[in-house]
């Protein structure tokens, strides 16, 4: 039987990127990319989000890929973000058809049908991109977001810098466990997400997971939930400070049903790490499998 500290280790590096995933996102980037090519100037593109930073949680699905508009683009900057979103939408729409093709706030998304297994695999392809309009504006970039109407500020470059300080203060064990939480809260025994959006916990724990790795993943996972619960109901900024706050998708009741729902999931980890404990290590296994979900490993 594996033991708990490999499981978790497994746990982790199956998360992990690997060559065949990122192949298939290059080739899909390319893909979205000559189809807008065809309607729009556009100057560059690139992977980015939490795809780019590594904290992504597998099925890969919304892989961000931010399009820079040229020149000639800049018109739309003076409109309403609905315009440009919907220009993409009606591109993308002629090319993957209306069932494949989802306007979003601040994105189009794009799914390429793949189906996902039980145990979560996807045979190392892309689940959807999410399509990103983007004008340059010196270092930084503006987006659409149609929540406020208007068109948002932000920097990848400084998201990615604090996850890769964050990662190092934590003994590189952050990114992985970031992985875990935001695995943890798309298991679909929640029904919907109770953390909105996951970039949310990324942010939390840019500023909650400090004091160093102590070295083992239960007790930092017991530690980071209690503060996930705490602090939840908080605002929460965008750290690279452009952006509107990253915690207000969360209304009230969001928060409350999180808040219960984080609750119990301190319960669980509590009863995992006391099964542990007690030297049940097979029910320790099969908890945290629970907990998490199948890519979870019990062997
Ligand atoms: N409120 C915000 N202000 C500024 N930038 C933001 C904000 N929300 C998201 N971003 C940036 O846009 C990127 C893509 O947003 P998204 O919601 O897809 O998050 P994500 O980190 O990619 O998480 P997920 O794993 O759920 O895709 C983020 O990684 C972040 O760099
Ligand atoms: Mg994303």
């Amino acid at each position: 039987m594996i033991s708990l500290p490999d499981a978790f280790k497994k746990f982790k590096s199956r998360m992990e990127l690997n060559e065949r995933e990122q192949q298939n996102a290059s080739k899909r980037q390319k893909e979205v990319r000559e189809h807008l090519d065809n309607a729009f100037q556009i100057d560059r593109s690139f992977l980015t989000g939490s795809y780019a930073r590594w904290t992504k949680s597998k099925p890969l699905k919304d892989v961000d890929i931010f399009f820079v508009l040229g020149k000639d683009e800049d018109h739309y900057r003076d409109k309403h973000p609905d315009k440009i979103l919907t220009a993409f939408y009606n591109t993308l729409v002629d090319v993957y058809g209306s069932s494949a093709v989802k306007k979003q706030g601040r994105s189009v998304g794009v799914d390429f049908g793949v189906v996902v297994d039980s145990d979560d695999n996807t045979d190392y392809r892309v689940v959807s991109v999410d399509a990103v309009p983007a004008f340059a504006k010196g270092d930084d970039y503006e987006i659409p977001n149609n929540t406020t109407g208007k068109w948002m500020g932000t920097n990848p470059e400084i998201h990615a810098q604090k996850a890769v300080s964050a990662h190092q203060a934590y003994g590189n064990e952050w990114k992985g466990l970031v992985r875990m939480v935001k695995y943890w809260n798309q298991n679909s025994r929640h029904g919907e997400k109770p953390i909105k959006p996951s970039f949310l916990i990324e942010v939390m724990a840019m500023e909650c997971l400090h004091g160093g790795w102590g070295g083992s993943h239960d007790r930092e996972i017991q530690a980071f939930f209690a503060t996930l619960r705490d602090r939840i109901h908080e605002d929460w900024p965008d750290p690279a400070g452009l952006g509107s706050p990253v915690s207000d998708r969360m209304d009230a009741a969001m928060v409350k049903r999180a808040q219960t729902i984080l609750d119990q999931a301190n319960r669980d980890i509590a009863a995992a790490i006391h099964l542990a404990r007690q030297g049940k290590n097979g029910d320790a296994l099969k908890a945290w499998r629970a907990f998490f979900g199948p890519k979870f490993p019990l062997s």
